[in-house]
């Protein structure tokens, strides 16, 4: 089959792009390459995809509809030959987004327009869209149901995510297109980006430097590793695909909360080395916790995670010492 990876060049898309490459699949993957983190490391992951034949790159803004046609357009893509899109390209993390929420509101929605409306020229049976645990805003109870009506968000990326979930409910309704927006939690692994707490922490204590620690370390999340998700993904592919005009909202997380103090102890043993906290207050736009029910991704989709934090982080970190310096 051929798909369409949008921010195929980043962290979680590049798993997945990776993982539908090595069952055989062809892959167009769109990204452009934006300069939120190094787009240095972007190229590297799409270098190596770039390995497998079945791979083809289009450098191209989501935003942008004549370049995303004319490049899609160039890689071979004809209406009808794609069978799903997995739309990850996005600007992501919660508090730049308070600094720059027109940008996040044009990256993540109208982009998101955009690709909805690729998908219904190219006449494409399946959307896949990464959405994010931040759309629950911040709720008390736990675990976070996919029935919440998700109306309270605290951030304009949380935002973005929800009126992109919308967005593609009116796709479902007008199109017929099967949609499955998946709501990730906060996912860590080898490549993960380098703004989010585990990789940020993880080099600064490598360096002996102090780690920024927002509020009192109670805060919790639940941590899902990069290869539970991407199964998620495949299970989301699979059942949009076997289920033509379905509209689903997917929570994908390890089901487990694990407080931020926690997390500093596991990477503190992890890298041999003692953390250095340099104390903040707690930061505008973060939610105490989160923790994901995940018994929908189960029955859905068959999702069943497996890697648990205690295994996840020292994968990491051995992932991250193969690294070449700085
Ligand atoms: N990593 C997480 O913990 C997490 C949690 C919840 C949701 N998500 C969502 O999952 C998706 C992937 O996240 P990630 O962590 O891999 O982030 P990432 O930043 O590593 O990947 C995003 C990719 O999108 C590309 N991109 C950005 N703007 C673009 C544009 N205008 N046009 C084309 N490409 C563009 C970037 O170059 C990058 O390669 C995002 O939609 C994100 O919001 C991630």
């Amino acid at each position: 089959m051929r798909f369409v990876v949008t921010g195929g060049a980043g962290f979680i898309g590049g798993h997945v792009c990776g993982r539908l490459l090595a069952a055989g699949h062809e892959v167009v993957c769109v990204d452009s390459f934006d300069d939120f983190y190094d787009p240095a490391v972007k190229r590297r992951t799409a270098d190596g995809l770039s390995s497998f034949p079945g791979f083809t790159l289009v450098t191209a803004d989501i935003r942008d509809q004549p370049a995303l046609r004319e490049g899609v357009r160039a890689a071979g893509v004809r209406p009808g030959s794609v069978a799903c899109i997995v739309h990850l390209a996005a600007r992501a993390g919660v508090r730049p987004s308070i600094e720059d929420p027109v940008l996040y509101s044009q990256v993540n929605l109208d982009g998101t327009a955009c690709m909805l409306e690729l998908a219904r020229e190219l006449n494409v049976g399946a959307f896949i869209f990464g959405s994010s645990s931040s759309v629950y805003g911040d709720r008390a109870e736990v675990p976070f149901r996919e029935d919440d009506a998700a109306a309270a968000p605290i951030s304009p990326y949380a935002a973005t995510k929800r009126a992109g979930e919308l967005m593609c409910h009116a796709y479902a309704h007008l199109y017929g297109l099967s949609v499955l927006c998946l709501r990730f939690f906060t996912v860590y692994g080898p490549r993960q980006r380098p703004d989010l707490a585990i990789h940020k922490f993880a080099r600064l204590m490598a360096a002996g430097e102090p780690i920024p620690f927002f509020g009192d370390g109670s805060t919790r999340r639940d941590y899902t590793y990069v290869d539970d998700i991407v199964q998620g993904v495949e299970g989301a592919i699979r059942f949009a695909l076997a289920n033509p005009g379905c509209f689903e909202v997917v929570n994908l997380g390890e089901s487990d909360t694990v407080t931020l103090s926690r997390l500093v102890e596991l990477l503190s043993a992890s890298l041999g080395v003692n953390a250095v906290l340099r104390r903040l207050p707690a930061q505008p736009g973060d939610v105490e916790r989160t923790c994901a029910d995940i018994t929908r991704a189960r029955e859905l989709l068959g999702y069943a995670p497996t890697t648990r934090i205690e295994e996840g982080i020292p994968k990491f970190v051995e992932w991250l010492r193969a690294q070449p310096k700085g």
